[in-house]
């Protein structure tokens, strides 16, 4: 569904990613970690065409389709999504506008009000979006967005950051939906995930994991023994790691 060949990503004329490769075929979810600053959110806007960077040389495929240099608008219509780690307020529109919105842009779903339900939104589609949310709300509010549109890829990050525990579960069941995961034989929803702590793979089946550090991707393999390795050596015994020599 998705292929990266090698992708190099600069801001402010500063490198940010180096080389990187990688596929996400069609019905996989991949889990994306490493240090901050590492250059992880920097890789999901590459891949959505969003915020202030410039991709140096490198091509992006989705679906077997150059999107490089594509509009971010394209993107999503082709049927990427993203749920932000920093989303932005939009003090002009309401959570239920902008619902409505992303509805009436693509096929998405049907359902909306039983979605709203859900992700315990009902009480927030009045305020104007994002604007004095809780960490909880921004995150209910942005998965809510995403099962509406109801992309192919879905491109997430750190979802359970700030988020309690119950919440966590409400935004883990999201993106088990989401990513179609009770369907085993025909999943055809893949997802990129970002995060530090893996509590959401308690939700979701994982296929592969990568670990970004200072740009590049250091290691690659099973999510769960990723963070296990990681768990007791730290970023900083990657690179020592037997896994990269
Ligand atoms: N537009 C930009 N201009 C200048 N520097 C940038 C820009 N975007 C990202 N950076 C820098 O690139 C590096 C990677 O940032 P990024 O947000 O991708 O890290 P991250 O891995 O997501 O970190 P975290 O775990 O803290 O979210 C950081 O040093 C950041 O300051
Ligand atoms: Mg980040």
């Amino acid at each position: 569904m998705l292929e990266l060949q090698n992708v190099n990503v600069i801001a402010e004329g500063k490198p940010i990613l180096t080389d990187i490769s990688f596929k996400i075929p069609d019905g996989e979810t991949h889990i994306l970690m490493g240090p901050n600053g590492s250059g992880k959110t920097t890789l999901l806007h590459a891949i959505m065409g969003t915020g202030n960077i410039e991709i140096k040389s490198g091509q992006i495929i989705f679906e077997g389709e150059d999107i490089t240099a594509l509009p971010t608008h394209e993107r999503a219509r082709r049927g990427i999504g993203v749920a932000a780690q920093r989303p932005p307020v939009i003090q002009e529109l309401t959570l239920a506008t902008l619902v409505d919105l992303v509805k009436k842009a693509g096929n998405g779903a049907k359902n909306v009000d039983e979605l709203v339900q859900t992700m315990n939104c009902g009480y927030l589609m009045d305020r104007r979006f994002n604007v004095n949310f809780s960490g909880g709300e921004v995150k209910r509010a942005e998965f809510l967005q995403l099962l509406v549109q109801d992309p192919k890829l879905a491109l997430i990050d750190e979802p359970e950051s700030g988020v309690d525990l119950d919440n966590i579960a409400v935004i883990g069941r999201a993106l088990h939906r989401l990513l179609k995961q009770e369907k085993v034989l025909d999943r055809h929803k893949s997802g990129l995930i970002i995060t530090h702590t893996g509590y959401i793979l308690e939700y979701l089946n994982a296929d592969r994991g990568y670990v970004l550090i200072d740009g590049h991707i250091a290691c690659s393999g099973n999510p769960r023994d990723l963070f296990e390795e990681v768990e007791i050596h730290g970023y900083e015994g990657c690179e020592q790691c037997i896994r990269c020599q």
